[in-house]
C-alpha cells in the first residue's frame, strides 16, 4: 500500500435506481498521477460511477473524498472548479459551435471574466480572453486537432469529436479526468494515437480513471484496474493480476456467452 494521500477515494458507495441496484459498497482508491481502468461488462455501474464522482447525482450510501475532503451535495460545474473533469460515452460537444468555442466554454470556469467586467471591457478582459485563446490553442495542438479551430464540431469526424472533448476536458485543467469509453467509435490506428494521449495527459500530472470496453488499451496504459460486474467490485489490482482472475473471466465470458444467443 502507498502512503501517499489518494487523490480519489471511494468508500461503499452504493446507488440504485427503482429496484436496480447499480452499485452495492464500492470501496477503491487512486493515487495521484496514476491511471486506473474501470472495467465491466454493459450495465456493471460504470457510467453510474462517474456520475456520482462528477456530481451529476449523487450517492445512496458512502462517501467519496476528493484530495481529502468529501464531494456530497457538490454541483457538477463546482466540482469542475475544484478539479474533476469528465468526457461522456455519447460524445456531447456543442455541434454548432466551432472547435475553438467548444474549449472555451470548457475553460469558462478558470477566467474570472463575469457579465459586467466583460460588457465595462476592462483592460484585464481583453487579456484574459487573449491568454484564453493562447490556452485553447495550444490543448488543440496537445490533442492533435491543430489547423482544426474553426471547423464546426458537427463537421469534424467522428474520431476527431472524441479528441475534441477530451481537450475541452482538459481546457478547466482538471486534477483528475474521468474517460467514458473514450476509444468507442474508433480505428485501431485512432486507438493506439488515444493511447498516447492518455498516457501524455498522465505524464502532465493529471490522474487518470478510464472507462473502456478496449481490453488491449486499457490493459496497455493502465496501472491498475478495477472490476465491476452487476454493481458490485469483482476484482483490484494490476492488468496482469486482473486478466487471470477466475471471476473476471467468468464475469466476461458469462456476457460473451449472453452476446452469442442473441
Ligand atoms: N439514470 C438512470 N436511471 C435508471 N437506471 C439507470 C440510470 N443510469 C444507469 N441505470 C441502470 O444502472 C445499471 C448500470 O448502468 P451503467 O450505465 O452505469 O452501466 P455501465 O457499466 O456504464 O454499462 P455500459 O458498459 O453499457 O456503458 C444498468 O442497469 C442501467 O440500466
Ligand atoms: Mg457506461
Amino acid at each position: 500500500m502507498s502512503a501517499e494521500l489518494p487523490i480519489l477515494k471511494i468508500e461503499t458507495v452504493s446507488k440504485a435506481f427503482g429496484g436496480v441496484q447499480a452499485l452495492s459498497d464500492i470501496t477503491f482508491s487512486l493515487n495521484p498521477g496514476s491511471i486506473t481502468g474501470l472495467i465491466g461488462p454493459n450495465g456493471a455501474g460504470k457510467t453510474t460511477l462517474f456520475n456520482l464522482i462528477s456530481g451529476v447525482f449523487p450517492a445512496d450510501k458512502g462517501t467519496i473524498l476528493f484530495n481529502g475532503n468529501s464531494i456530497k451535495n457538490k454541483k457538477p460545474h463546482k466540482l469542475v472548479e475544484l478539479g474533476i473533469s469528465r468526457t461522456f460515452q455519447n460524445v456531447e460537444l456543442f455541434e454548432s459551435m466551432t472547435v475553438l468555442e467548444n474549449i472555451l466554454v470548457g475553460q469558462h470556469t478558470r477566467t474570472r471574466c463575469d457579465m459586467w467586467s466583460s460588457i465595462l471591457r476592462f483592460p484585464w478582459v481583453a487579456a484574459e480572453e487573449k491568454k484564453a485563446h493562447e490556452f485553447a490553442m495550444a490543448l488543440l495542438g496537445f490533442v492533435g486537432l491543430n489547423g482544426h479551430a474553426d471547423k464546426t464540431s458537427e463537421d469534424l469526424p467522428f474520431g476527431w469529436q472524441r479528441l475534441l472533448e477530451i481537450a475541452r476536458a482538459l481546457a478547466s485543467s482538471p486534477e483528475l479526468l474521468l474517460l467514458d469509453e473514450p476509444a468507442a467509435g474508433l480505428n485501431i490506428v485512432e486507438t493506439m494515437q488515444l493511447g498516447d494521449l492518455i498516457k501524455k495527459i498522465r505524464k502532465q500530472g493529471v490522474t487518470i480513471l478510464l472507462v473502456e470496453h478496449d481490453m488491449s488499451l486499457t490493459m496497455e496504459i493502465s496501472d491498475q484496474i478495477v472490476v465491476l460486474d452487476q454493481g458490485k467490485k469483482i476484482a483490484e489490482g494490476s492488468p496482469r493480476m486482473v486478466q487471470t482472475d477466475e471471476a473476471v473471466i467468468a464475469a466476461y465470458l458469462g456476457t460473451a456467452g449472453n452476446k452469442t444467443e442473441d
